[in-house]
């Protein structure tokens, strides 16, 4: 089989492409990455020697590049690009517009065109807006009611994948799946973030009252679910992916300062998100009983392999952290955490 893989060089793309040549050595794989802030080839250092991976640089959203790319006999196109974070998308939402909604439907066209057999599309649960304590999680059928302008992205293309397999009979999945932590994910994230300013003795920027829930998933437990998914999920379907592992972003905190025995009074409380989604949780019942997936990392075994990938991996967060992420940081965090 032959796989296009989009966004790569990013956190789940590269945990992904890892898994994958693992799993089935006899694979094509081809990395599309724009190679944005988080994108990081670095991530991927450990395969770009092997005969079964290839790395191009451009654009979801340049055609002629993607049907050069697709045309030379792509089976199936994971797409994982996208702009990622929340945060950034309430300073710059128009990338977001592009990235996730024109560049999904680029892959779309060039799909149709190839007729390739499979496009999985790597959605996400916060398409579904925000739940109240007490509230029943999510499922597939659930409305779509997104409150950031990332989500509102990811919600229009998946609208526009629903589209393509309705009216053209494009082979997509879409997936919907919680929050990721593990290994390369990039600093400006919950626990990566927190992970390294904890371990800098800088201080831990908690939004709000800290009381917000987010289902969290070990990545590797993701691209299990996406492998299933590539092989035996059923086109024009949306797969949820969770763990059901709900946790406040305060106990998060205060089991990264207990790892790494650093003090509760490196946390500080700054002002809000806009729009801030109090809890995500998701019913995963169709993935585990119509394709048998099930998470095999607890939490807690997850957060020590992340807290101490970290760890090992120090010149790796420093490089990044003082890359393009320290401008943006100083332009927009610091205003936010003095207020
Ligand atoms: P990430 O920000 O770490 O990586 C995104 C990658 O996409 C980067 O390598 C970047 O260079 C690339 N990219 C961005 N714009 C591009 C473009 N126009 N053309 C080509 N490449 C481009 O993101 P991630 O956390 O790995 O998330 C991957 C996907 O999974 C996203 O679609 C995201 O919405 C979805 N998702 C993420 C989570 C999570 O918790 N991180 C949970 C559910 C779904
Ligand atoms: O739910 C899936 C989504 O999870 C993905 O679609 C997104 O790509 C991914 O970024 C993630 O979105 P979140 O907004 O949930 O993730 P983030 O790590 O930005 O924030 C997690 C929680 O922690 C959220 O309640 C906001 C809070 N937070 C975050 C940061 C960065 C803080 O309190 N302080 C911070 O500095």
């Amino acid at each position: 089989m032959k796989v296009l893989v989009t966004g790569g060089a990013g956190f789940i793309g590269s945990n992904f492409i890892r898994y994958i040549i693992k799993k089935h050595p006899t694979y094509k794989i081809i990395n599309l990455d724009k190679l944005t802030y988080a994108g990081n080839l670095e991530n991927l250092a450990d395969v770009e020697q092997n005969k079964s991976y290839r790395f191009v640089k451009g654009d979801i959203c340049d055609q002629k590049l993607v049907d050069q790319v697709v045309e030379e006999g792509i089976d199936a196109i994971v797409n994982f690009a996208a702009e990622s974070h929340v945060d950034r998308s309430l300073y710059d939402p128009k990338t977001f517009m592009q990235t996730n909604v024109l560049g999904t439907q680029t892959l779309m066209e060039s799909g149709l065109k190839h007729r390739i057999k499979k496009y999985i599309q790597i959605s996400t649960d916060e398409v579904y807006g925000s739940l109240k304590e007490g509230d029943d999680p999510f499922t597939e059928k659930s409305s779509i009611l997104s409150n950031s302008p990332y989500s509102a992205s990811k919600a229009s293309a998946d609208l526009l994948v629903r589209a393509y397999q309705k009216t053209f009979d494009l082979p997509a999945v879409i997936t919907r799946c919680c929050n990721n932590y593990g290994p390369h994910q990039f600093p400006e994230k919950l626990i990566p973030l927190f992970i390294t300013n904890a371990m800098e003795d800088k201080s831990l920027p908690i939004y709000g009252d800290g009381l917000y829930i987010r289902d969290w998933i070990y990545v590797e437990d993701h691209c299990r679910a996406i492998d299933l998914i590539l092989h035996k999920g059923k086109v024009g379907e949306i797969y949820n992916i969770s763990s059901n592992v709900e946790k406040t972003n305060l106990e998060i905190t205060r089991m990264i300062l207990a790892y790494l025995k650093k003090p509760s009074s490196l946390i500080k409380h700054v002002k809000d998100r806009p729009a801030h989604d109090r809890r995500y949780a998701l019913k995963a019942e169709k993935i585990r009983k119509d394709l048998g997936w099930e998470p095999e990392v607890s939490f807690e075994q997850g957060i020590s392999l992340t807290i101490d990938w970290y760890i090992k991996n120090k010149g790796w967060w420093e490089k990044v952290k003082s890359g393009e992420y320290l401008e943006y940081y100083q332009k927009h965090y610091i205003k936010r955490e003095n207020s």
